[in-house]
């Protein structure tokens, strides 16, 4: 089937939510870096599923378990197709990236990693995937090194051979940056990383998979992570996708019902994977919603989201350029960016630029992003961030100009 134009005022009419009015004047919501909307179709595949198959999974032999399972599974099936993954049981259901990448510190790292190991993470990175590997360090010894960035948010990958070493064990990069939209050359740093070395490489995969195409086989990583809800799906719901030798080597990460294969007094046997990393009952609704998110959203030329997102980051970078006084961040060339706006006004706090905006209508973040590295490295606190999805517009970008407009005049 051909994928349907993305035609992003048509598109808006299936997001109720951008349909009303705040503090009197209708929405503009640009904070899809930290959640997007969510289309009728999502809505009405959880309304359906609580209304019509809600009931646990591989448990009952009944109608509605049958029911709720097939839903789950088929969702991870939607799930592993829309990644390239090439087997359905490397995909685990996870609470989110974070979940994702914790499972991964936890499950692989507390094993493999000792004393003396090398941990190489970047200072570009948000801090579900730094924290969880600092606190990887802290358990077993191992050093956190970091690949720096330049003035423009792209990784430097010059000393890569000193960075990369016999001791690296893991490498932890993002594909695209939250706080910067810096659309990161992953695929480049995985062929260098695996001419020097056998290390782990993992990919968080939380800015890029709703905005662009994703092939985890192409990539050649070994762990995958990403969330639901910044790609139309409910909260609460993510996946892992790993290499099946990987999971079947970990350990599981949380223990309980539906992971188990035999209990006994004295120990267990697991279930085989993924189901031996999805202790207890799953958030069978949540899977089922991210299924519905994946279908809706695989209507579309992903290369076309990302397309428009550029096109909308132009824009805005454009009309913040005429305004004046604006410091953007993050790369000059469109191709590197994704729809991600982060910048500073001057002699204005990033808090009071969005509390001004919201009072328009306008929403987007503002505050450190969860990438606290990247504002030390650019000697900010924080930054004001417009993030956008497929449902955007030019309108949105000139209604948001036009409050900044607003904030000048207060601030002078
Ligand atoms: N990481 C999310 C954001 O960038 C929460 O806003």
């Amino acid at each position: 089937m051909s994928p349907r134009a993305l035609d992003a005022a048509a598109v808006r009419a299936e997001f109720p939510a951008l349909h009303q009015e705040v503090h009197g004047v209708p929405l503009v919501y640009l904070d899809n870096a930290a959640t997007t909307q969510k289309p009728v179709a999502v809505l009405d595949a959880l309304d359906a599923y609580y209304r019509r198959d809600n009931a646990n999974v591989h448990r009952g032999i009944h109608e509605l378990s049958r029911r709720a399972t097939d839903a789950y599974e088929g969702a991870r099936a939607k799930v592993a197709a829309w990644i390239g993954a090439p087997d359905a049981a490397e995909v685990v259901f996870t609470r989110g990236t974070t979940e994702g990448l914790n499972l991964l510190a936890w499950a692989w790292g507390t094993a493999r990693v000792s004393e003396g190991d090398e941990i190489l993470l970047s200072v570009q990175d948000h801090h579900s995937n730094l924290v969880p590997w600092q606190l990887l360090a802290r358990r077993t010894g191992a050093a956190l090194r970091y690949v720096e960035i330049d003035d423009e948010g792209r990784w430097i990958l010059d000393d890569l051979h000193e960075l990369v070493t016999e001791r690296t064990r893991l490498v932890a990069v993002s594909h695209v940056s939250n706080a910067l939209g810096t659309v990161n050359p992953v695929s480049a740093l995985i062929d260098a990383v695996r001419a020097r070395s056998d290390a782990l490489v993992v990919v968080d995969g939380a800015q890029a998979v709703p905005h662009l195409p994703v092939d985890v086989a192409a990539l050649d990583c070994d762990a995958y992570a990403f969330s639901g809800h910044k790609m139309c799906g409910p909260t609460g719901i993510g996946a892992l996708w790993a290499r099946r030798s990987l999971l079947e080597d970990m350990e599981p990460f949380q223990g309980g019902g539906e992971m188990i294969s035999v209990v006994e007094r004295e120990g267990s046997t697991w279930a085989s994977v993924p189901h031996k990393f999805e202790a207890g009952t799953p958030n069978i609704a949540g899977a089922v919603g991210l299924g519905a998110a994946v279908s809706w959203l695989a209507g579309f030329d992903r290369n076309e989201i990302l397309a428009h997102e550029q096109a909308l980051s132009a824009y805005a970078m454009e009309r913040l350029d005429e305004l004046g006084g604006i410091r953007v961040f993050g790369p000059t060339r469109l191709e590197e960016r994704s729809g991600v706006v982060s910048f500073t006004m001057e002699g204005t706090h990033p808090h009071d630029i969005a509390t001004i905006l919201d009072s328009r209508g306008v929403a987007i973040r503002a505050g450190h992003h969860c990438a606290q590295l990247v504002m030390q490295r650019y000697g900010t606190p924080a930054t004001a961030r417009a993030s956008f999805y497929l449902y955007n517009t030019r309108d949105d970008v000139d209604r948001l100009v036009e409050a900044l407009g607003t904030v000048r005049e207060i601030f002078g």
